[in-house]
């Protein structure tokens, strides 16, 4: 069932538990954690870089498709369309693509421009039944090729961004987007706690989910995180299965090369990533 993310986080603020935003690359990533989080009783958001939007042909494709799958697969648990990391023209491109949720990142620009365009979005994506996030304080990491550095959001800056009305919010507290490198100083849950107690109610969403100790998880889920971002730690999956798939010879035996079972063996390990990253935020059986 498509709706905007907007009810699914306040349920989980409120529950404490968050939401996994799982983005998609192509039909075998959308199957396979539609199918999970159905299997596990659990609300999801698809999260589609612009990217990704651009890798299966426009975002009016992938709206089609995610709406199609979702009906013939049966789906019954609450489905969030949600773009990450929007340009201001990529959120605009959604709303109109039928998506049911955008995230308008503005956190490179300085703030009062970050504040207008957000305003503007806000607007844009309440008059049509979207939900919105924005972000404060850079991500680290990559994202969609541009490298950053882990920054931790202003406090006061997170409240006039809150203020907007937005329906979520992403906050950079020493975060970064991919695999984290080995002298990580962690999240800074001091910065969290500062930017809760400005923000009130308001889901805060937790971007570069990929290795974050389960324990720095259920703590930032303590501090008002009601959504996490996980879309690394899927492609490490997919691409590890499919490289044992070729490295033991399948590929050469019988039909092994046929596209359905070639790809099988990654799609089944995204299966089961979502399923134990559904484990860890707590959100099974809450749909
Ligand atoms: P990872 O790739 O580190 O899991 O981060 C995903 C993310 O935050 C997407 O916005």
């Amino acid at each position: 069932m498509l709706v905007n993310a907007s009810e699914m986080l306040k349920k989980a603020v409120a529950g404490h538990y968050a939401v996994g935003q799982f983005n998609i690359n192509n039909l075998e990533w959308t199957k396979s954690i539609l199918l999970t989080a159905e299997e596990m009783k659990a609300p999801v958001i698809l999260g589609v870089s612009e990217g990704a939007g651009k890798y299966m042909t426009g975002f009016t494709t992938v709206a089609a498709m995610v709406k199609a799958m979702d009906k013939s697969l049966g789906i019954t648990v609450p489905v969030a369309l949600h773009l990450d990391h929007g340009t201001y023209d990529g959120a605009k491109a959604c709303v109109a693509a039928g998506f049911t949720s955008i995230m308008f990142d503005g956190s490179h620009y300085p703030i009062d421009e970050n504040v207008a365009k957000t305003t503007e979005l806000v607007k844009l994506a309440h008059d049509n039944g979207l939900s919105i996030e924005a972000e404060v304080g850079a991500i680290g990491g990559e994202e969609d090729g541009v490298i950053g550095a882990g920054e931790v959001a202003d406090a006061d800056e997170c409240k006039r961004i809150a203020d907007l009305g937005i329906d979520f919010l992403a906050a950079g507290i020493g975060n970064i987007h991919g695999v984290y490198p080995a002298n990580w100083k962690g999240l800074d849950f001091d910065a969290l706690a500062r930017i809760k107690e400005k923000i009130g109610e308001l889901p805060l969403v937790l971007h570069g989910g990929t290795g974050i100790p389960a324990d720095m998880i259920k703590t930032a889920i303590s501090l008002g995180v009601a959504k996490i971002n996980v879309n690394t730690e899927c492609q490490l999956s997919f691409a590890a299965a499919t490289r044992t798939y070729i490295e033991a010879g399948k590929d050469r035996e019988g039909k092994g090369f046929d596209p359905r079972k070639f790809l099988a063996p990654g799609a089944k390990a995204i299966q089961d990533t979502v399923r134990e990253k559904i484990e860890l935020f707590g959100s099974a059986n809450k749909a």
